[in-house]
């Protein structure tokens, strides 16, 4: 360890307008499904672009009652990919569904939609793409293979606040039902908190009574029309939310700006974008495509092949710099092995990403100082390994 100060991996930003809202939270005494829960919903909606937000306690209780509105139950299959987050998944497996993964595109890193055609069986339901770390999925491609196919969609977009597509559409605004989640490393954050985006008033009205234990509108406390869930998210939570959305389009662009100022430090070591120099060094996140524009989420890079991950993670530990091996694939964790019997080796590109890929310190206050530091102490930690 040196003497510099530590670098985490995330930092949450929270400033003056987020303390004055969750003032008045506290000073009002309605804590929960007060003003702030609507005010919040009714701002993302608008950020967004869409007609409708429903606001709950996390982005995996959102997939939830995404999985439950599209009606998706037992035995029913839907593709999905292996390269994210475990909570993808696992909304499928608590409606006893089952998750069919399919390989992953090396350059987006998100489903492939080819390799998801292949995977379309006569058990298909639905389709589940993951726009992971902030790059939307090919949705233009799986809306057409939903459409030939009969398919539901969900997104998830838990990583992807405030993405825009290939075809210029912001992430969560093409009208399937899609997901977002606000916790603390995330891009807008509510320290615990999702929100999920509805495809027409219906399921707006079933998401509400299934976050609030299955009231219907104007029943009492003690009323549920339907088998419900406490999935509420606080109004001390929604008061946060509604001042990261104000200040969604600055917080987005200085974590941008971070991403570049990694680029160009980590460009003396030969890194190049996914899809554009040499795929066996160090590889960065993709340039956006078309329209696109990618939501900055983390800062992951694929390590040379070869490289030694855990070496590098405990060397740059010792510099002080936080890293993670991010992100294993969900079909090789031990209860998805036992379950279906995964191996390893079914998903190559998938598993050859997760395999090299470390997630470095990402925060939109870092600075050029802070972040050369990580690209030197990476430089020598790779010397090593
Ligand atoms: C891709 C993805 N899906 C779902 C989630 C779940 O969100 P939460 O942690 O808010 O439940 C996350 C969060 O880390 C995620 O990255």
């Amino acid at each position: 360890m040196t003497g510099s100060e530590s670098i985490p991996l995330a930092r949450p930003d929270l400033g003056d307008r987020e303390e004055e809202l969750v003032l008045e939270v506290l000073r009002s005494g309605r804590l929960s499904l007060g003003p702030m829960l609507e005010r919040f919903e009714r701002d993302f909606a608008d950020w967004i672009g869409v007609d409708d937000a429903v606001a709950v306690s996390s982005g995996t209780t959102a997939l939830h009652l995404g999985v439950r509105a599209l009606g998706w139950g037992e035995g029913d299959e839907v593709v999905t990919s292996p390269f994210s987050f475990v909570s993808s998944a696992n909304c499928l497996l608590y409606e006893d569904a089952v998750p069919v993964f399919c390989d992953i595109d090396p350059a987006t890193l998100n489903l492939d939609p080819e390799a998801a055609t292949a995977a379309v069986g006569e058990r298909t339901v639905g389709l589940l793409p993951v726009h992971i770390f902030g790059c939307a999925a090919a949705m233009p491609e799986l809306e057409q293979l939903a459409a030939d196919r009969g398919l539901g969609i969900l997104e998830d977009a838990a990583e992807a606040t405030g993405a825009v597509d290939e075809e210029g559409v912001r992430v969560g605004a093409r009208g399937n039902i899609a997901t977002f989640g606000f916790y603390a490393n995330k891009q807008l954050v509510t320290g615990e908190g999702g929100m999920a985006i509805p495809s027409d008033g219906e399921v707006a009205a079933l998401m509400r009574s299934e976050r609030n234990q299955g009231r219907a509108p104007g029943m009492g406390w003690l009323g549920h029309e339907r088998l419900g869930f406490n999935y509420r998210i606080t109004d001390i939570q929604a008061a946060l939310g509604i001042a990261q959305v104000e200040r969604a389009e600055s917080l987005l662009g200085e974590r941008a700006r971070v991403a570049e100022l990694y680029a160009q430090a980590l460009a003396p070591l030969g890194a190049a974008r996914a899809g554009e120099g040499d795929p066996d060094g160090l590889v960065l996140l993709s340039a956006d495509r078309g329209q696109a524009r990618r939501s900055w989420f983390v800062y992951v890079v694929q390590l040379p092949v070869g490289a030694n991950r855990d070496a590098v993670i405990a060397d740059l530990a010792d510099q002080g710099i936080d890293s993670k091996a991010y992100l294993p694939c969900i079909h090789l964790m031990p209860h998805y092995r036992e379950r279906f019997g995964f191996r390893g080796g079914e998903f190559p590109v998938a598993e050859r990403v997760s395999n090299r890929s470390l997630a470095l310190p990402f925060f939109r206050v870092m600075g050029e100082a802070e972040v050369a530091r990580v690209a030197q102490a990476l430089a020598a930690a790779l010397d090593k390994a």
